[in-house]
């Protein structure tokens, strides 16, 4: 019985990802009109089935958390058509300007954000910068992953329910447009969530999108939180954070997680998966910051985050899996 649920449950997944991959080809087929396809044909024709029994079994294991009540069935919210067509309709109209970017290699934004920030990401249009990117962006996302981001996202409820009790102080570091946030919030409900980001515009989003009583949104540049008291907080986590940080950012943004926490408290970092954890799919991750904008991509995908977490003095707790990410979980002592 049980593994019937799991199957019917990791078809609704299936069923939803669908009009991602559409999209997703809709843009492919643009973007291979120009000439910049969003994806290597020849990479394609070889990982394509490895890559979709990858994505099934994602969908499975997310499956057995839902059964296993490790998340709440709001979480699973069925896509909406009408919300689709809507976004969809606006990422068409910005994308002419996104080949033209692409096709110029344009990566700067203008902008007061530090020179790392104040690019391009993914060729999208302001980078981080404006509230109409923010408009864009949870949807773009899963378009990219043709639905499976949340599905990976929801890996750290798994890796983190052991070590989040009722009334636990969580902090997260890059909250974006608050999604993340969200779904922690409805999976620990008794929990308080202060979520964080550098960016105002997407911080207004999700502000206004994605509040719920206990989560407080708060500006704070993750590689110094100086706005926020040390040693406070149960857990602390980040999600999509560390492969947009140079080498020297992602190790202060660690070091500031580290320092917010409490002696004793758990850690967790969601992110790509890098080289080292799925090296049959190398080939994938250093073809991806060509033909998106990702600067600090490959030096990402090739720094192990385990050897700067210990480096930084925490213990590894476990280290996991889920597609194309990967959630690794320490505790400070
Ligand atoms: C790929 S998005 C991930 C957002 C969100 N966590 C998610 O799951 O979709 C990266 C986020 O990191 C934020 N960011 C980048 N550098 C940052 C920094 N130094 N401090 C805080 N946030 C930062 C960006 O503003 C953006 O919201």
């Amino acid at each position: 019985m049980e593994k019937l649920l799991n199957a019917a449950n990791t078809a609704k997944l299936w069923a939803d990802s669908i009009p991602y991959m559409l999209q997703f080809r809709v843009l492919n087929t643009i973007s291979s009109v120009t000439g910049e396809p969003l994806r290597n044909p020849q990479h394609f024709k070889k990982y394509a089935p490895k890559l979709l029994k990858d994505l099934n079994k994602a969908f499975y294991e997310d499956s057995k958390d839902l059964h296993e009540g490790l998340y709440p069935l709001e979480l699973r919210k069925p896509i909406e058509i009408k919300k689709q067509l809507s976004g969809f309709k606006n990422i068409l109209f910005d994308y002419p300007k996104v080949l033209k970017r692409k096709k110029k290699k344009e990566t700067k934004v203008d902008s007061n954000y530090p020179d790392y920030f104040s690019r391009t990401f993914h060729f999208q249009t302001d980078g981080y910068t404006s509230k109409e990117s923010a408009d864009l962006y949870d949807q773009q996302v899963e378009i990219l992953f043709t639905g499976s981001a949340n599905v990976m996202r929801r890996l750290l409820i798994k890796e983190l329910t052991p070590f989040i009790d009722q009334n636990s102080k969580i902090l997260e570091q890059a909250c974006g447009t608050g999604i993340s946030s969200l779904m922690m919030a409805k999976a620990f409900k008794k929990s308080h969530i202060t979520a964080t980001d550098l960016s105002h515009e997407y911080l207004e989003y999700a502000n206004e999108y994605n509040k719920l009583n206990n989560i407080s949104y708060l500006h704070s540049d993750a590689t110094n939180m100086d706005n926020i008291d040390d040693a406070q907080f149960d857990v602390v986590y980040s999600v999509f954070l560390h492969h947009e940080l140079p080498s020297k950012q992602r190790k202060l943004a660690i070091e500031e997680m580290i320092r917010k926490l409490k002696p004793g408290g758990y850690g967790a970092i969601l992110d790509s998966a890098q080289i080292h954890d799925v090296p049959h799919y190398e080939d994938i991750l250093l073809e991806f910051p060509k033909r998106y904008h990702e600067p600090f991509y490959t030096n990402y995908v090739k720094n192990p985050l385990e050897d700067i977490l210990r480096e930084s003095g925490v213990t590894i707790i476990n280290s996991s899996t889920r597609f194309l990410s990967k959630c690794v979980v320490f505790k400070k002592l």
